[in-house]
């Protein structure tokens, strides 16, 4: 074993990192559609119970596997245990029955899929796990990322022409054709998108991530004072109260199976979780900082970015008369009728969305990261190649998200293909990367990940890993292992048991 040196100049610049990952298109695009989507305050509980009891536990697993190994999420398991153990054979076994239902029930994609996951971890046990969290899952999110991304640039370039807050029915029509990549805006949603996914990269090969790390720094605060701007100005506007009420009163007769498993994957997708990030940054660390202090810190920032992007969002939309059920372009609508509603909207939009693109680029850049250095540890390349690499491999997949982000209108028989021979019952190619991976990758990798810390690293060692500094960060260990070892992934399986029907 030879870990890698420490890379972080300093824990704060580990933090920074982590919340750089963490803070990004999903607090204010991702957070609020899908609250929309599944009905406000019953969703936030649910999501905030997410957040504690299965992210904030899996958060401190993933980082303490990474720093103890020394190794990227590629390597950090098997380096830790032997490669199959009792544990990976039963998963194996599990995912064959999972197979096995989905072929009985018709679904012969799934099949496939569950199949090939199940022979995976037959064969190569933990490895196929560290497979999964580092190409697998961070790859196809970093596909729809930029897909989004790419929509933020466009909104970066024409907020400082002022049209879009100054005239409601032309940025509408606007949005429309640029989420579905139609009309005018067909080749520059693909351009946009193919510029922020090509960003991305660029920062990952040329290592300049601690740039845009002091750039977010400096820009970071103003979105939080934008936002709380927004909250103020969204708060005296008439119908406003209804926002609120439907944030924080819960009407627990909304709450379906499809909006639990929502709000996990929304958990799971917020804190950068079950797509190998925290193994990899956690690999960088130095054995003096403290986890709990970390972890804590990063969940607490991300849970109030999100808590505030909602009470600046959803009070706007009752106030515009607006559908909560918008969809994914819910916030693309929303925030330039607000910024419109402010003197110098031009000013305040471009800072805003500039701001927020820097935010998605410390995200998305999360994403490539740990697959990269995978890359280069598997095939022996340079950082260049292996960044080129992805490029080649991911490339092609960017515009045909990009033109398919709403609905198959571009490529119908494409279309046809998911939605009738795979009986990928998604709207949307944009929907079965973003549904696959919050739904069922994360949410899956995280519980392997609990069971294996629980079962297979086991106690002794984990408690060792958190480093405790004093008697509360002890008790607070001892809390979380228990929790990692009976209380979360027992809430993972029930959400799962209740997503497929199978269980109350
Ligand atoms: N957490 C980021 C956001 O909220 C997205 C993100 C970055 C991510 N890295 C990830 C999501 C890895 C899943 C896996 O925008």
């Amino acid at each position: 074993m030879s870990p890698n040196k420490e890379f972080w100049s300093s824990s704060k610049g580990f933090v920074l990192a982590m919340a750089g990952s963490a803070i990004g298109l999903g607090n204010i695009w991702r957070f609020s559609y899908i609250m929309g989507k599944y009905g406000g305050a019953a969703f936030m509980l649910v999501y905030l119970a997410a957040i504690f009891l299965i992210g904030l536990p899996i958060m401190l697993c993933e980082l303490s596997l990474g720093r103890a190994s020394g190794k990227g999420p590629l390597e950090a398991m098997t380096e830790l245990a032997p490669k199959r153990t009792t544990l990976s054979f039963f998963a194996a076994v599990a995912l064959t029955l999972g197979a096995a239902a989905f072929a009985f029930k018709g679904m012969y994609f799934h099949a496939g899929v569950t199949g090939f996951f199940a022979l995976g971890a037959l064969l190569f046990g933990w490895g196929f796990l560290g497979f999964t969290v580092t190409f697998l899952t961070p790859l196809m999110i970093a596909v729809f990322y930029s897909v989004v991304g790419g929509w933020i640039i466009i909104y970066t370039i024409v907020s400082p022409l002022g049209k879009i807050f100054r005239e409601p029915t032309v940025s509408a029509e606007l949005l429309d054709n640029i989420v579905t990549a139609s009309g005018s805006q067909y080749w520059v949603t693909i351009a946009a998108a193919a510029a922020f996914f090509l960003a991305t990269a660029f920062i990952v090969m040329a290592g300049v991530q601690k740039g845009i790390e002091r750039f977010s720094k400096i820009f970071m605060p103003i979105i939080f004072i934008l936002i709380i701007v927004i909250i103020i100005r969204a708060l005296t506007l008439p119908g406003a109260k209804e926002g609120l009420r439907f944030l924080f009163l819960p009407d627990f007769s909304k709450m379906s199976a499809e909006g639990i498993m929502a709000a996990l994957g929304q958990a799971f997708f917020t804190l950068s979780l079950g797509a190998g990030v925290g193994i990899a940054y956690g690999s960088y660390l130095g054995k003096s900082s403290s986890l709990p202090k970390t972890a804590i810190t990063i969940v607490i920032m991300d849970t109030i970015a999100s808590i505030l992007a909602g009470l600046a969002i959803f009070p706007l939309l009752f106030a515009t008369g607006l559908s909560p059920q918008e969809g994914t372009s819910l916030v693309f609508k929303i925030l330039p009728a607000a910024f419109g509603k402010l003197p110098l909207s031009p000013l305040w939009g471009t800072i805003f969305f500039f701001t927020l693109l820097l935010a998605a680029l410390t995200s998305s850049i999360s994403m490539l990261e740990g697959a990269v250095q995978g890359i280069m540890q598997k095939l022996y390349l340079g950082r260049a190649k292996a960044v080129i690499l992805l490029i080649l491999v991911l490339g092609p997949l960017v515009p045909l998200t990009a033109v398919s982000a709403a609905n198959y209108a571009n490529i119908p028989k494409l279309g046809k293909f998911f939605s009738e021979t795979l009986q990928l019952r998604s709207d949307s190619f944009f929907a079965i990367l973003d549904n696959t991976t919050c739904l069922w990758l994360m949410p899956l990798a995280g519980l392997m990940t609990l069971l294996y810390v629980s079962f297979v690293w086991g106690k002794k060692k984990a408690m060792e890993e958190m480093n405790c500094f004093n008697a509360f960060e002890w008790l607070f260990s001892n809390i979380w292992f228990f929790v990692v070892r009976f209380i979360s992934p027992v809430l993972v399986i029930m959400a799962f048991l209740k997503g497929l029907g199978i269980f109350f």
